[in-house]
């Protein structure tokens, strides 16, 4: 899709929940399809409900939203949801059956598959994300992050165009976070468009593009990842700290180490710290 045809465009959104708490004030945004995009900010600054205005679940109190070129409020909520998936914050909200294995079930339905396909695609799901073990546990026994990632399965499943993430790092442990990355990769070559909420900055970082930051219900900055996140006054304004391997740099460049720019990922700086000791010691 081109640059002036985004997947995504929101245009002059505002939302008043019915107790007057404003959580979206003036919000335009525009995503191309194939993108990777992080939505930052404080707790409070309303990006759990801008992601909820994109499938219906919220109908903004001004403005538009199109999807594809076409006006969401046109459309149900159920029509959205076949090309925006959303994972939210907490995985319990979104399962209800009493197995696991119902639960991706009953997520396959409605797709065209016959009964021989859906347990052929099941069985697939729960051995990929490593639940065929809980088949037959009901969902609300899994642990927190395994809830997350049964939650994750039922709308993979179903293989949205657009996948949204709220807090899909949170409470995960090292190898789930890296699950989750290859999981995403895997979706961006399909060529899914990805938008993810999140707090975990230093993982926003090393692995998202663009990076949308919000204060106050408003977007504060939107931008390529390198220069957001590098912003100390627009990372304050929204309540987050510089990164770690940012500061580094910072640090380093006042004792008069200069590390180039390509490097923001800690496996890279980690090389480049080793390196160059290597080579002060080699020159002693
Ligand atoms: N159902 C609701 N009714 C009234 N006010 C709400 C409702 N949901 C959220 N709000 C308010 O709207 C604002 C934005 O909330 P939202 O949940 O979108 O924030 P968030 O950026 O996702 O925060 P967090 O990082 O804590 O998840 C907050 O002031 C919140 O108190
Ligand atoms: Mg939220």
């Amino acid at each position: 899709m081109k640059r002036d045809n985004p997947i995504i465009h929101i245009d002059n959104v505002d939302h008043v929940y019915p107790n007057n708490t404003s959580a979206l004030k003036n919000i335009s945004l525009r995503i191309n399809q194939g993108e990777l995009v992080a939505i930052m900010g404080q707790n409070g600054a309303g990006k759990t409900t801008l992601i909820r205005t994109l499938n219906g679940l919220i109908r903004p109190t001004k403005g538009s939203i199109y999807i594809k070129g076409e006006k969401n409020s046109d459309k149900s909520i159920a029509d959205l949801s076949k090309i925006i998936g959303i994972i939210f914050q907490n995985p319990m909200h979104q399962l209800f059956s009493n197995t696991i294995e119902e639960e991706l079930k009953f997520s396959m339905k409605n797709l065209g598959y016959n009964k021989e396909q859906i347990q052929h695609e099941v069985d697939n799901f729960l051995n990929k994300f490593n639940l065929a073990k809980y088949r037959d546990r009901s969902p609300f026994n899994l642990s927190g992050g395994e809830a997350k990632k049964l939650a994750l399965a039922t709308i993979i499943c179903r293989e949205p165009e657009i996948i949204v993430f709220d807090e899909p790092t949170l409470g995960q442990d090292a190898k789930e976070i890296d699950f989750f990355l290859s999981l995403i990769q895997n979706e961006l070559n399909k060529g899914k468009t990805i938008i993810m909420v999140t707090h975990n900055i230093e993982f926003v970082f090393e692995n998202i593009p663009r990076t949308i930051l919000m204060a106050e219900g408003q977007i504060i900055a939107d931008g390529p990842t390198e220069k957001v996140l590098t912003n100390d006054f627009l990372v304050r304004k929204a309540s987050l700290i510089l990164p770690q391997i940012h500061q580094l740099k910072l640090g380093l460049k006042e004792i008069g180490i200069e590390v180039p720019n390509e490097i923001f990922k800690e496996q890279d700086m980690i090389s480049f710290i080793d390196n160059y000791l290597k080579a002060k010691l080699a020159n002693r």
